[in-house]
């Protein structure tokens, strides 16, 4: 602890008595709680020969031994005469008082000797000194107090001036004590004016909050949505506090609140939905591939809905990404979700959410849907097509009021997400065939980007295996191996089921497999020589069906290693072997 408390209150001690000291020709001597001087007044002048060192002798072990502390019933006052010159011979024959200096904990904060050369007089002093020093101590502890009541004074304005959190403090009777700038801004009212007000005179609608002042039980992280006559909905996670008394009777609530536009924020930096790719990552000369580019760039500017189709692995999700990335919704979320791999029964509560204990199975707590989540950016739909047209028609409506309510909820949410679907299915078929609603199909088809295949642009093959060949060996950490031509060559006949996906899984595999630094034909999987692959599959679903069954086959029917070699996740092979009711026992009986 620093001594300048116990310094300011020697000072302002020695000015107000001074006059006293004068008369009666007392000097004084302040120390620290080791005996080092840190203030003196002598009667002789300033004398040399009084000393910290000195100073110490005449401090009676006691205090010392005690190091710190001092219980209150010992006597404090200790008296003595100066009698051995070796001591203090400029003090030879005075008397002195010592008296402590301590704080409200007991502990000892430095020492008060006063001298005399009267003996009489030192008597009288046994009583004065008591009270001097409890002047001092008193001012000592209203210094410390002030400093102490700065700090917490600064501590509090920083956290509550920078809080992003809205801060109320309620008392007993909810009335406003105290409320943030934040707070303000979120419920819309004036912080100020607020103070002494009820909580619900200050807002336009019913405060959750006064739930607490029933069930005196606090809570944390809780969501809440809200609406406001005035202000739309309000929508917030929520921490309350209670606050008790002395004797722990409820005293009033704390709340902090957070705007749930922070949380995702948030979400979105944690969870990683940012989009990755851009256009330039996008390689290809083909002149069909050049105009959906040019298309993306375009609906990269504007907000309108998009539809991309192609086949499976000709780059939907990139371009997607691309048209987020590189539009003004950057810095939001992108958000994707994956219509054909989330169970039937699930789709609805992932898409809008729900409420809690809404059904058997949910969150206790409730949870948002895809739409909230990416509040701000892009949502994704891919494979739009596989979406049952129950939800169809639910999808339609939220992307036309542009708001959703979560399943079991009460109140409409609001959204501003930028939606852009992609099918591997001929979609128009699709609604011709009654299982895709032609006005949703109408609705996501504004901006429409048909991805080639890329048996349809062979002419890109050479310059994807070049960029394929730098991505992957930079992904493994090795040498760009030299590739000869008679690793290119048959992939140039080749019909590419699954598209540059299945490119680049041939070019990853041959990293792996080749231990030298020429990449050729041994290293190209055996499918692509099989002349019964090559033939031309009727149809794009056939030809995805012949692609999996082929891994499926060259695994072993290992649902893992096949998801992984295929590039999707388990729930979507799940899904594809449902929906073509394949399974190891049909493949090997037919
Ligand atoms: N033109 C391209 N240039 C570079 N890489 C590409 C290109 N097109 C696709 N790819 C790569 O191929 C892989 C598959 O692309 P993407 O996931 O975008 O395909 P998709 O059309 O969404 O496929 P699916 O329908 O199976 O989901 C990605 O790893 C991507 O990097
Ligand atoms: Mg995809």
């Amino acid at each position: 602890m620093s001594n300048e408390p116990l310094y300011n209150a020697i000072q302002s001690f020695y000015h107000r008595f001074l006059p006293f000291f004068k008369q009666n020709e007392l000097s004084l001597v302040f120390t620290d709680e080791r005996g080092k001087i840190l203030f003196s007044k002598l009667l002789q002048q300033d004398n040399p020969a009084i000393t910290s060192e000195k100073i110490f002798h005449l401090i009676p072990e006691d205090f010392l031994l005690q190091k710190q502390k001092i219980p209150d019933n010992t006597n404090q006052v200790f008296k003595g005469k100066i009698v051995n010159p070796e001591l203090l011979d400029s003090l030879i024959n005075w008397y002195y008082l010592v008296k402590p200096i301590q704080n409200n904990q007991g502990d000892i904060l430095g020492f008060l000797f006063i001298f005399t050369t009267e003996q009489e007089f030192s008597q009288l002093l046994t009583s004065l000194i008591q009270p001097f020093a409890n002047i001092i101590e008193e001012d000592v502890q209203n210094k410390e107090l002030q400093m102490n009541l700065n700090i917490s004074k600064d501590f509090f304005e920083i956290i509550s001036k920078n809080s992003q959190d809205g801060i109320l403090y309620l008392d007993k009777y909810a009335k406003v004590k105290y409320m943030n700038e934040m707070a303000g801004e979120i419920l819309h009212v004036n912080p100020q004016q607020s103070i002494g007000q009820y909580v619900g005179n200050i807002v336009d609608f019913e405060p959750v909050i006064l739930s607490v002042f029933k069930t005196k039980k606090g809570y944390v992280d809780r969501e809440f949505i809200i609406h406001s006559p005035n202000w739309g909905t309000l929508h917030f996670i929520k921490t309350a506090i209670i606050v008790k008394d002395d004797c722990g009777h409820f005293a009033g609530v704390v709340d902090f609140f957070r705007e749930i536009s922070r949380v995702r924020k948030f979400v979105t930096s944690y969870i990683g939905a940012q989009a990755k790719f851009c256009f330039n990552d996008i390689i290809g000369d083909n002149k069909q591939l050049r105009e959906c580019i040019r298309i993306s760039r375009l609906a990269a500017r504007s907000n309108s809905n998009v539809l991309i189709l192609g086949e499976t692995g000709t780059g939907k999700e990139m371009i997607a990404q691309a048209i987020h990335y590189e539009g003004n919704r950057r810095d939001g979320p992108f958000v994707t979700i994956n219509c054909g791999a989330i169970p039937r029964e699930l789709a609805e509560s992932e898409l809008f959410g729900y409420e809690p204990g809404s059904f058997t199975g949910a969150d206790k707590k409730g949870r948002p849907g895809k739409f909230e989540l990416a509040h701000g950016g892009t949502l994704f739909l891919d494979e739009i097509g596989e979406l049952p047209l129950t939800l169809q028609m639910k999808l339609l409506r939220v992307i036309q009021e542009r708001q959703i309510m979560r399943i079991g909820g009460i109140r409409q949410i609001s959204f501003n997400v930028r939606i852009i679907a992609a099918s591997n299915k001929d979609l128009q078929k699709e609604v011709q065939q009654g299982r895709f609603r032609n006005d949703l199909y109408h609705r996501i088809n504004v901006i429409r980007i048909n991805l080639p295949s890329l048996r349809n642009r062979k002419e890109d093959i050479p310059l994807l295996i070049d960029h394929l060949n730098r991505k992957l060996s930079n992904k493994l950490e090795r040498d760009m191996p030299l590739i000869s031509s008679s690793f290119v060559n048959p992939l140039l006949k080749y019909e590419f089921p699954g598209n540059v996906r299945e490119l680049e899984n041939i070019i990853e595999r041959a990293l792996n497999l080749c231990e030298n630094n020429i990449i050729n034909s041994q290293y190209l999987p055996k499918e692509i020589f099989d002349t019964q692959f090559i033939v031309e599959p009727s149809s794009m679903e056939e030809n995805k069906r012949q692609h999996i069954l082929n891994i499926l086959a060259q695994t072993d029917w290992n649902l893992t290693k096949a998801a992984y070699k295929l590039n999707l996740s388990r729930p979507t092979l799940y899904h594809y072997l449902k929906k073509w009711n394949l399974s190891k026992q049909n493949y090997y009986t037919r």
